[in-house]
């Protein structure tokens, strides 16, 4: 049922921004909601959107399937120009890219089955052919059982199954998710995630999603935008991104998944070591970009004192191990800065804290 062969150059980038702006009548005049975005998103990629509050994402994402009409600039999909679309070329347009939303928009009053079926009758596809889609697209989602439910009988995560397979109905080529997972808990976050997945790689779908959940990006996308007042300040590869982001922006925004010194350390944490004996406390950061893995046994031995690990933790994001280490090393007098020169070798990135006096 599921199959991606239109005739186009697998190398063109699936949708391409140039130069898209997009400004909205507010009430005090005009804002400026996105400008000058220029992005390219693969075909059969996960691509993620992140941003803060009225950053724009939601402005863009809906200017891929001419929610948004934009001001500026073009939005080109499979090398063609929709802002150029005519009413009949947007209705194809919209079949072949499928939205999903935070809170489902599902009809009360019609059973699951019903509101997967509605777009295809309304496209006046045949009962049979219907009934054949409908039942393999409740099959995909794990929802069979429900053909007949009402949503108000269904958890959160299984309204948003239905949200997903409604979106399917008409074989789109990409799945566009504003904040899809927000409503959920994680429990149905995760399994929402191995559905959208899944269907990435199984019917080869380029899926763009929105979020504000950084562990969602770090899951499941392949690469990610950071927008900021309408702007792209950051974007690449999720572990290049997250593994050392650069924008200030980016950096508030994975607050989240960092590890702060706890505060009990940094409330006895001093700039200079002092006389008496006392820990050196050091960040080894693992950006990825290098490959090199935390050799805790080589890095015990090239500080060559008792090292302990304080804080912190290592993740794999695309089979790249990033994050930082911070270790305490016992120092019997003054200096230290010898062993930050010895563990530069080790990390990506190597910083000294601070000091802690022993008690
Ligand atoms: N229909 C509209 N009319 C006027 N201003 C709008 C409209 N839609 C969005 N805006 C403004 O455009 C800017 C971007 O909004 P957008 O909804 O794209 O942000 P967002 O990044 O999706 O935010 P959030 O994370 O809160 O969903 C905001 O300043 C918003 O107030
Ligand atoms: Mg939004």
């Amino acid at each position: 049922m599921f199959s991606f062969n239109r005739d186009i150059s697998l190398d063109l980038p699936h949708i391409r921004l140039q130069g898209l702006g997009k400004a909205y009548q507010g009430s005090k005049g005009p804002v400026q909601a996105l400008q000058g975005i220029d992005l390219d998103i693969r075909r059969g990629e996960v691509f993620g959107i992140i941003g803060r509050s009225g950053a724009g994402k939601s402005s863009l994402i809906r200017t891929l399937n001419r929610l948004e009409k934009p001001s500026s600039g073009q939005v080109v999909i499979d090398d063609e120009d929709i802002g150029a679309f005519d009413t009949r070329q947007l209705v194809l347009l919209r079949r072949r890219v499928g939205m999903i939303f935070q809170h489902f928009n599902l009809m009360s009053a019609k059973t699951v089955w019903q509101n997967v079926a509605l777009p295809l009758k309304v496209a006046g596809v045949p009962r049979a052919e219907i009934e054949r889609k409908v039942s393999e697209l409740l099959d995909l989602v794990g929802l069979a059982e429900k053909r007949d439910a009402y949503p108000a009988q269904l958890s959160g995560g299984q309204k948003q199954r239905v949200g997903i397979a409604r979106a399917l109905v008409h074989q789109p080529e990409i799945l566009l998710c504003d904040e899809a997972t927000s409503a959920l808990d994680p429990e149905s976050t995760q399994a929402i995630l191995a559905l959208l997945r899944d269907i990435n790689r199984r019917l080869g779908l380029t899926i763009v999603l929105i979020t504000h959940e950084m562990g969602v990006i770090r899951e499941i996308c392949d690469r990610v935008v950071v927008l900021e007042r309408g702007r792209v300040v950051e974007q690449g590869e999720v572990w290049r991104v997250f593994g050392d982001p650069q924008h200030e922006v980016t950096r508030t925004l994975l607050g989240t998944l960092r590890h702060e010194l706890p505060d009990d350390l940094s409330a006895r944490l001093r700039g200079q070591p002092g006389e008496g004996a006392h820990d050196l406390l050091l960040d080894l950061h693992f950006t990825g970009a290098s490959g090199r893995e935390p050799d805790l046994l080589a890095i015990a031995q090239a500080l060559g004192t008792r090292v302990s690990l304080v804080h912190g933790g290592i993740d794999r994001i695309q089979g790249r191990a990033q994050g930082h280490l911070l270790l305490s090393a016992t120092l019997a007098g003054p200096g230290g800065l010898d062993l930050l020169e010895r563990a530069r070798g080790l990390a990506d990135k190597a910083e000294v804290l601070g000091y802690v006096a022993h008690a």
